[in-house]
């Protein structure tokens, strides 16, 4: 069996869905593990545009798509979703869906808190999606959150929502805010019951037989290394673990079937919300690579950060997520730049490292030390070979192989499916 495990190697929204959509066709089964309804996944597939948050990018392809344990799950977020795809023509159903009993579910209440807590920040605010994303998986380490499988239990959930609310309506007048009442919560979840259990499963014992029978399996990662909660730039990071690692267990699956790990970088770099981002740039080439590259969050619609490729920062998330091959996506942006800059390490107190380390005052304070690299006139877009690209391209890609010590297993060269490079089938191992 030669699986596949796709993550994001930047700071999000490098274009996993278009790579996830193009490998999936070759998968029997497409697995998100982590992460929620904070990720969005945009697939162009001939005229119609699809917005994906929670739903694996495989169902797309007609592929079977799984809903893993370490997924955290808005049931009202969901069913909009897949009413939205549905009425797009695609087919959801439970022969194309399953969700794991185990999951953890977001409740109204976790948005409050996220947007809340944000609020009292002020000016030191992570910049989350507001999604109640972080509370969520709060809630599961401290064991107190609701599961899917808890819909099935009208007992388990009564006596859950005592616990949950005692703890967020104590926090939530804390911060001022409005705090819920529990029938209301309890009315909500079960009238989401009858519409959510048909999906559910043990998604572990169905990935269990694929890997006797020899499927392939497709993990579908969200947000990014450098987002990850232990590895990322905490504290301006999601609350999940987004390395290769968790698709083990935020799947059911033994770490040993994770197959081919494949990172997903932008040939520049980009952020959304705050935290640190050393190759930021604030003038016109930051502003042209937004509006070429248009960078606008899928989710939340706020402008992304824009800045040079950082070689630094994705050979440090290489290593720490489990990378072995890239995918480089948005190499068209570059076109025409008369000369390109890559980050390569930086100084930070008049001291150079190779690395970001983990200290949120040296992270701030990181300047990037630049290699300049010529540019290229003629254009990338829709490349569908090496032979189309001009010399300079070329050699702006192997630079960055070196620099990041890894290959560039495929290239993505435009929005459609087709627009793609492959240099080695990461389905071969
Ligand atoms: P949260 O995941 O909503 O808690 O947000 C935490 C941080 O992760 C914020 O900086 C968000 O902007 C960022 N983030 C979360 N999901 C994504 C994503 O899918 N793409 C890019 N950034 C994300």
């Amino acid at each position: 069996m030669a699986n596949v495990t796709v993550i994001g190697a930047q700071w999000g929204d490098e274009g996993k869905g278009k790579v996830v959509d193009w490998l999936a066709s070759r998968a029997d089964l497409v697995v998100r593990f982590q992460g929620g309804h904070n990720a969005g996944h945009t697939l162009v597939v001939g005229n119609q545009t699809y917005k994906l948050s929670l739903l694996p990018s495989g169902l797309v392809r007609g592929k079977m798509g799984i809903i893993g344990n370490g997924v955290v799950i808005d049931p009202e977020a969901l069913l909009a979703e897949i009413d939205r795809v549905i009425s797009q023509g695609l087919k959801v159903s439970p022969e194309t869906l399953r969700i794991a009993e185990n999951a953890i579910l977001i409740l109204p209440l976790h948005g409050a808190i996220d947007r809340a807590r944000e609020a009292a920040r002020g000016d030191a605010k992570i910049g989350t999606t507001g999604r109640g994303i972080g509370p969520a998986y709060e809630d599961k380490v401290a064991r107190r959150a609701i599961r899917v499988c808890d819909l099935a239990e009208p007992e388990t959930l009564s006596f859950k929502l005592d616990e949950l609310l005692l703890h967020h309506n104590t926090l939530l007048k804390g911060l001022g805010a409005p705090t819920f009442e529990k029938q209301a919560l309890f009315d909500q979840l079960l009238a989401y019951a009858p519409r959510i259990l048909p999906f559910v499963e043990p998604v572990w014992e169905r990935l269990d037989e694929a890997r006797r029978s020899g499927k392939r399996v497709l993990f579908e990662g969200a947000q990014a290394v450098m987002l990850d909660v232990d590895h990322g730039t905490y504290p301006f990071v999601t609350s999940s673990n987004t390395v290769a690692a968790n698709a083990s267990i935020g799947s059911g699956m033994a770490p040993s079937a994770l197959g081919f790990v494949l990172g997903i970088a932008k040939a520049y770099c980009t952020r959304v919300g705050s935290g640190p981002f050393p190759s930021e740039l604030h003038d016109d080439i930051g502003r042209l690579l937004g509006e070429r590259g248009r960078e606008f969050g899928t989710v939340t619609g706020r402008p992304r950060r824009c800045g040079w490729f950082d070689a630094a920062m994705v050979r440090q998330a290489i290593k720490v997520g489990g990378i072995q091959g890239i995918v480089m996506t948005k190499i068209d942006v570059l076109d025409g730049l008369p000369e390109l800059k890559v980050c390569v390490g930086y100084r930070i107190n008049g001291q150079e490292y190779n690395y970001l380390p983990a200290a949120m005052r040296a992270q701030a304070a990181a300047e990037p030390i630049y290699e300049t690299i010529a540019g290229w006139s003629a254009s990338t877009k829709g490349a569908r070979s090496y032979a189309e690209l001009p010399a300079e391209a070329v050699k702006y890609i192997r630079r960055v192989e070196e620099l990041i010590e890894a290959p560039v297993t495929l290239l993505s060269t435009g929005p459609e499916r087709d627009d793609t490079i492959m240099m080695r089938d990461p389905f071969e191992g």
